[in-house]
């Protein structure tokens, strides 16, 4: 039996004209900071990525003060060794470990992925059509990673692998290691937004989709732009044309 095609949601994002909720982007980096920073990094985003245009749009002084509650490896200092440090807002989304091997020793010897690419990383190499034509791609795919464990059917069970859990969606066979990180309530959104596990995952999902793609707005509006502006140069070509050729036979 295969992998379990991904749960077809949608999201304020998607279309040619589909922009991320602000509201949906915070909330996701709470679930993120709160839940999934404990294993995960994202060492393509900086904190400072937070406050600019096109993301959760989050102020400077916000970004300040959440940058400095994670912890971030600096150095070598003056004696030749690493020290940590609380963040600043040009730093990346660190790792809770100090390398792979403490990784993979903390987490039964799988390795919890970066997290920055995570949505395109997943989306299949025919993601981006795929997220155009049936809406679905890897926003999808995380969330239903996030909301689809489920009891094995008595014939996996049978040879569940040690320390395993069942997820017909995951894209690496259905025993995955990651335990269900979310459950009903775990985290409390300051807009008072629901916190069930399936909120939780579209706004950590959405929040994910935002890192992969933080010029994403920038993108489907100069995009726009420039279609205008070829239909117009279009138009105007055609009557350039007419003009060129009025005496011509
Ligand atoms: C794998 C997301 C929390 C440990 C994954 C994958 C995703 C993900 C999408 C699958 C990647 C793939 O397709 O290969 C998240 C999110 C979290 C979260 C959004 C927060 C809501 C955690 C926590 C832990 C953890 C708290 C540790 C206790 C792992 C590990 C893997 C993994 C070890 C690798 C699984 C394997 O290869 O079998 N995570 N995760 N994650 N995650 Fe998480």
């Amino acid at each position: 039996e295969g992998q379990k095609e991904a749960k077809d949601i949608s999201y304020s994002f998607e279309g040619p004209f589909g922009t991320f909720d602000r509201g949906e982007l915070q909330r996701g980096y709470k679930v993120y900071k709160e839940v999934c920073s404990a294993c995960h990094s994202m060492r393509l985003v900086s904190f400072r990525n937070l406050s600019q245009p096109g993301g959760p749009s989050f102020s400077d002084e916000q970004v300040k003060a959440l940058a400095a509650t994670f912890t971030v490896k600096d150095g070598p200092g003056e004696d030749g060794e690493m020290f940590d440090r609380p963040g600043v807002p040009s730093d990346r989304f660190p790792s809770p470990f100090a390398n792979e091997q403490a990784a993979r020793n903390a987490n039964g010897g799988a390795l919890p992925p970066d997290l920055s690419l995570i949505t395109k990383a997943r989306a299949g190499w025919y993601g981006t059509f795929n997220q155009l034509i049936n809406g679905v791609g890897g926003p999808q795919y995380v969330y239903s990673v996030l909301t689809g464990y489920e009891q094995p059917p008595a014939e996996a069970a049978k040879d569940a692998p040690e320390g395993k859990h069942y997820n017909p969606y995951f894209a690496s066979g259905h025993w995955i290691t990651m335990a269900q990180p979310l459950v009903d309530g775990q985290v409390t959104f300051d807009d008072g937004a629901p916190n069930t596990v399936d909120a939780m995952a579209r706004d950590v999902s959405a929040f994910l989709a935002w890192a992969a793609e933080p010029k994403m707005e920038e993108r489907k509006s100069l995009g726009f732009a420039t279609l205008i502006y070829l239909a117009i140069f279009a138009v105007l070509l055609y009557f350039v044309k007419q003009r060129v050729w009025a005496k011509v036979e």
